[in-house]
């Protein structure tokens, strides 16, 4: 038996659903009440056991370019906003810190200018960057990332800006489960591989009532975006280093703009405009067609 998100436990027979899909309780099957037993019983310690070997298994398989992805991310989650802030590694110099600087002003303002409102749900949300401005829009706010890690830092910004968003683990590719007056995500595009873009652009329409908005912000390849210890994306894949020395291989696409405008035309939007900064970013809006 491998991993199950959605189990009835094998001892108690309690209905459980894993919070992440690494849990041990989804390997042993059994629910953190019967875990916690393990030491008084011996079947609670034989199934403990074989969700160790499980777990331990599953982490030594080679990982999906979307495992890849996940994991890099959560491991990044406490090091990620170096990045935006230009801190450690990811700081260029004082020359083009400033034009960075420079452009993400101009992202955030381009942000702050879309007729954005109602409803808000943000996919991939990660640590939460954008969520306030966006949070200051929406009527009411829905974050969704595949990872715990990064939207611990989404709360933590939104209670110090003193404002909400129902936060949730959620992968960005799953179903909509309602539809809303506003969609965005950031740096999450770059990581659509390309022979899923139409698909992803179909969901984010799927999303959105006749009329309703999508925006996004993403990189635009630039060789001081990214760390000092990162060598050139090549492919469509880059790899990344953590400041502990970790190595991740992750798909990030530098896309055109006038290729997202016309996939998103194809995905049944109306009105796609998609610009850029001077060097780092783009910027795209689309409306849903009726
Ligand atoms: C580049 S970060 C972007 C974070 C944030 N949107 C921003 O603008 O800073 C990408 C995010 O995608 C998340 N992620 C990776 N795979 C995902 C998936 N399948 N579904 C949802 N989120 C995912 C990662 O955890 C990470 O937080």
């Amino acid at each position: 038996m491998s991993f199950q998100s959605d189990f009835n436990c094998l001892w108690c027979g309690r209905p459980y659903r894993t919070r992440t899909d690494s849990d041990l309780e989804g390997y042993a099957l059994l629910c953190p009440d019967c875990v916690g037993r393990a030491g008084e019983n011996e079947f609670l310690r034989f199934r403990l056991k074989e969700g160790l070997r499980l777990r331990g298994e599953a982490e030594r398989a080679p990982r999906t370019p979307d495992k890849e992805l996940q994991v890099y991310y959560a491991a990044r989650a406490g090091e990620y906003d170096d990045w935006f802030l230009r801190k450690g590694r990811y700081s260029r110099g004082a020359i083009a810190d400033t034009a960075w600087a420079a452009d993400m002003d101009t992202a955030t303002l381009w942000l702050d200018a879309q007729p954005l409102s109602g409803e808000i749900v943000e996919l991939a949300a990660g640590t939460g960057w954008w969520s306030p401005l966006l949070a200051s829009k929406a009527s009411t706010l829905w974050l969704y990332d595949i990872n715990e890690e990064p939207l611990e830092f989404a709360r933590q910004r939104l209670v110090a800006h003193g404002l909400a968003a129902h936060i949730h683990v959620r992968d960005a590719w799953a179903e909509p489960d309602r539809q809303v007056e506003g969609l965005f995500c950031g740096f999450w595009l770059s990581h659509v591989p390309r022979a899923r873009l139409a698909d992803f652009l179909a969901l984010c329409r799927r999303w959105l009532k006749p009329g309703g908005r999508l925006a996004f912000i993403d990189s635009r390849r630039d060789r001081e975006s990214s760390a000092i210890d990162h060598p050139p994306p090549e492919n469509d894949l880059s790899v990344r280093k953590l400041d502990d020395g970790q190595t991740f291989t992750i798909v990030k696409v530098y896309w055109q703009p006038e290729e997202l405008e016309a996939a998103l035309l194809a995905a049944g939007f109306t009105s796609a405009r998609v610009t850029t900064t001077p060097r780092f970013f783009l910027m795209g809006e689309a409306v849903a067609a009726a």
